[in-house]
């Protein structure tokens, strides 16, 4: 399978990191809208517009499924995106509800969503978990994640600050949801704020649970083609997937 995956920006290479993981795919083509992220603070119609246009762009590969790696996007787009795909999309927010529920036995289980105001806004995770039956929920819109990544701060003064600056009333959850692409890249130290004693739903992993329950996997793909797209400065997204995804 030759497959797209599409992002706002650089974030959802933590996605393609969980696919290179698990070599599912023949081919990967990314693209990340770098020159209009970030959708988190972005309304509706506009997220609509966007993720529409990213179905353009995949449309000059003949790509067998688009994966929805950004959940800002997934939150909002993804029935207008397929409206307009002429193959499969799925989005990580379905994938995230999934695993979530595969994780926990107990339907009171105490779970913290984390994403941008968007994602938050849209009340995504919520409804779909209320739907499964789980009503203790906490959502938080926790943004600065967000621009602190993309500094690549992954520990240190600033980021344990805005840690007890979005955490600090919180109650330990049992459970968290990553919810934003960003957010794998500070899931350490997330988890050591709350003492490592919650369940952690990472979209890139979540995912893959999804595709591989609904897709069968008959070959492993140990070097699969990678290419990378940029609406803006495509050279700094290589560079950041050369050092993440270790190339
Ligand atoms: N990719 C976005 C998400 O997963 C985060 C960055 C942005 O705001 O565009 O929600």
């Amino acid at each position: 399978m030759k497959i797209g995956v599409f992002d706002s920006g650089i974030g959802g290479l933590t996605v393609v990191k969980s696919l290179l993981n698990h070599q599912l795919f023949e081919e990967i083509i990314y693209f990340g809208d770098t020159a209009r992220v970030p959708y988190g603070i972005k309304d509706k119609n506009t997220i609509i517009r966007y993720a529409i246009e990213a179905v353009e762009f995949f449309k000059n590969f003949d790509i067998d499924l688009i994966i929805v790696a950004c959940n800002t996007v997934s939150a909002y787009a993804l029935e207008e995106m397929r409206e307009n795909a002429s193959c499969p999309v799925i989005g990580v927010v379905e994938a995230g509800i999934l695993a979530t529920v595969n994780s926990l036995d107990d339907k009171n289980s105490n779970i913290l969503i984390l994403g941008t105001k968007a994602t938050i806004n849209s009340r995504a995770y919520e409804d779909g978990l209320e739907k499964k039956g789980f009503n203790n929920l906490e959502a938080k819109a926790t943004g600065l994640f967000v621009p602190i990544v993309e500094e690549e701060i992954y520990e240190g003064e600033i980021l344990n600050a805005t840690l007890s600056h979005y955490f600090c009333e919180l109650k330990k959850p049992d459970a968290i949801i990553l919810g934003c692409t960003h957010f794998p890249l500070i899931s350490g130290p997330i988890e050591d704020y709350f003492c490592k004693e919650s369940i952690v739903i990472h979209s890139g992993d979540a995912i893959v649970e999804y595709l591989e329950d609904r897709f069968e996997f008959t070959k492993k793909y140990e070097n699969p083609t990678l290419k990378f797209f940029a609406s803006e400065n495509p050279d700094a997204l290589k560079a950041v997937a050369s050092k993440w995804l270790s190339l």
